[in-house]
């Protein structure tokens, strides 16, 4: 709801008041962000046509640094025609409500074209990691049932082409930086050439309902799942950066994520968009300098990240840190694992400004649990954001009891109740509706409440594995290594790092005729990332006679992890390179 008359600013504008009130509510951002009359609610729309409809398609929207930093800018309004074209290039390749749409670009501006411009025809948006070897990028396209496929014409060549033909959904694939030869050889579409031979498609008016999104999290079986996220995923986003990063409209907005994990969809995407932001997109990777450089000369005022980066920039040291000191920040904040004190302390002194650990997951769609600035408690993950009711639990198959005692460790669930809550699963053994009991949706995080009633993380309550804040199934590694001709059997495990907090590391028994030994470690090292990609790829690998088992044959990773953690060095030096102490600023 806009107002119409010129008086209110822009933050009044954006969300029909300037503050962040504790008031702000899930009734009254939904009003705020859903389309005039029967329009319904799209997240295009909610985020992007809506300024434009209310005069401020002229701000800026994106400001995009190419990997040589060359800039590229665009308004809302751009942005708005952009995606409204592709919605129609999408439109006349068959691609309806609930068709899924897989995206490989990595951070770009074209990344936010393919995302809104599948929200206007209705489309399920899914992105994929840039980093994913061939393996699991095509279990992911076979799961998705992508009818189109949108990719950098490198990622495409690289990864995919060579998959195509068993792909049997995949009807269209459209590349961006096409140099010609895939569109000839291959029967790919140049994704500019035909937004431009394109006239804009009006917005599809769909329900909160209807399906938006689908990310894909580790599983507990050698494939991923899909959580699957509708449309109104958009109010919780949009009010939770409100309520965390207080976000208003002349805000300069960085989140750093890779476009496969939802924190870009959630925070990179949609939130700062619908809050009338600019958003900074970084297109390179991660490095120190170019990172404290786009922080100050970009004037970013708030910025996402994660632990892992910040211990990163900790190891390069105060001195690049001190170098940069003068920036425009107010907030910053990391999401995907625990961020420890020492992090936020050097974070707050770097940077200079509240460093703001924040806890969601795939299946919430939106911070839940956070530290907000003037209530942060370092080490935590903070309280339930107003309107999230959460509580730590045990449970048997159909009931959850609240446990007692302050610092009692249990499993944190939430009230299944969010406008951001996903709506399915998608895969095999995913299982929607064991999520929820009674109501409650059960996280499988193993947390504790202490007596001021803050969050503190304790582990997983299953095998997943937290590398670089990814969720890594040891399943699906352990599935892709199976591949290799050597391995008999195979455990995969996390095995704590202080950088990346964990590793994963396999154990593995051969195969008659294969010798345990530096070449074949090194074969198979070099198999897993070319298949699995260097997220998924273990970094270590450990030859055993006979893997560890229950009695009823399941292999017990208990055991293998404490071997990863006693004995890491026992057949080879680790391929881990220690972590620098951090450098000291002058006055401690
Ligand atoms: C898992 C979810 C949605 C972005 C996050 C990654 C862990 C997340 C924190 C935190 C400790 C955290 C949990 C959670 N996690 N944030 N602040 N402190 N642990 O999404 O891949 O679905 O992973 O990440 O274990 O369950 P995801």
């Amino acid at each position: 709801m806009v107002p119409p008359n010129s008086g209110p600013t822009i933050a009044e504008q954006c969300f029909g008041d300037a503050t962040v009130s504790p008031e702000l509510d899930w009734t009254h951002a939904r009003q705020s962000l859903s389309g005039p009359g029967n329009a319904g609610m799209n997240i295009a729309y909610a985020a992007v046509d809506r300024h434009v409809a209310a005069g401020r398609g002229g701000r800026p929207a994106i400001l995009s640094l190419g990997r040589r930093y060359e800039k590229r800018r665009l308004s809302y309004a751009q942005l708005a025609d952009l995606s409204a074209r592709l919605a129609a290039v999408l439109a006349a390749h068959g691609v309806g409500a609930g068709d899924k749409v897989a995206v490989l670009t990595g951070r770009s501006v074209e990344l936010y074209v393919a995302a809104f411009g599948c929200w206007k025809v209705g489309a399920v948006y899914c992105p994929l990691f840039s980093a994913f070897g061939p393996g699991p990028l095509k279990s992911r396209l076979e799961l998705s049932r992508a009818k189109v496929l949108i990719a950098t014409e490198e990622l495409y060549r690289r990864k995919i082409a060579a998959q195509r033909p068993a792909l049997p959904d995949l009807q269209t694939v459209l590349l961006v930086g096409a140099d010609g030869e895939m569109v000839e050889t291959d029967g790919a579409l140049d994704f500019n050439a035909a937004i431009n031979a394109a006239q804009p498609a009006p917005i599809l008016a769909t329900t909160p309902e209807m399906p938006a999104f689908l990310h894909f999290t580790s599983g507990t079986t050698g494939t991923p799942k899909g959580v699957l996220h509708s449309h109104s995923a958009v109010v919780a986003e949009a009010l939770t950066a409100r309520q965390v990063f207080g976000l208003v409209p002349d805000d300069v907005f960085w989140c750093t994520a890779d476009p496969g994990w939802i924190t870009n969809t959630a925070y990179a995407l949609i939130a700062p968009l619908a809050n009338g932001c600019q958003v900074v997109v970084d297109e390179d990777d991660f490095d120190p300098r170019r990172w404290y450089g786009i922080l100050k000369d970009e004037k970013v005022t708030v910025w996402y990240t994660t632990p892992t980066n910040i211990r990163m920039m900790m190891r390069y040291g105060a001195a690049l840190a001190r170098a940069y000191k003068e920036n425009s920040l107010r907030v910053a904040a990391s999401v995907g694992e625990p961020l420890n004190p020492e992090a936020v302390a050097w974070g707050e002194k770097a940077l200079g400004v509240p460093f703001l650990d924040t806890w969601w997951q795939t299946e919430t769609g939106a911070i839940a649990i956070a530290n907000c600035p003037g209530k942060a408690k370092a080490g935590s993950m903070g309280m339930p954001l107003p309107g999230v009711e959460a509580a730590v639990i045990s449970r048997d198959l159909s009931s959850v009891t609240p446990v007692g005692r302050a610092d009692e460790v249990g499993e944190l669930a939430l009230r299944a109740d969010l406008p951001s809550m996903f709506t399915a699963y998608m895969g095999e053994g995913a299982n929607y509706d064991l999520s929820f009991i009674d109501g409650w949706y059960l996280t499988g995080d193993l947390v504790r409440r202490d007596a001021d009633g803050c969050f503190w993380f304790v582990g997983r309550a299953d095998d997943m594995i937290k590398s670089a804040s990814h969720t890594i199934g040891p399943f699906e590694v352990e599935c892709g290594l199976m591949d290799h001709p050597a391995v008999a059997e195979i455990g995969v495990v996390g095995k704590p790092d202080l950088l990346l907090r964990e590793v994963p590391v396999a154990f593995i028994s051969l195969n008659p005729g294969f010798e345990a030994g530096e070449a074949l470690r090194v074969e198979l090292l070099t198999f897993a990332r070319q298949c699995l990609g260097g997220t998924l790829a273990p970094r270590e690998i450990h030859f055993v006679d006979s893997m560890p088992k229950t009695t009823t044959g399941k292999i017990l990773r208990r055991a293998l992890k404490a071997k990863a953690v006693a004995e890491p060095e026992e057949d080879g030096e680790p391929l881990i390179v220690p972590v620098m102490a951090p450098g000291r600023f002058d006055d401690e």
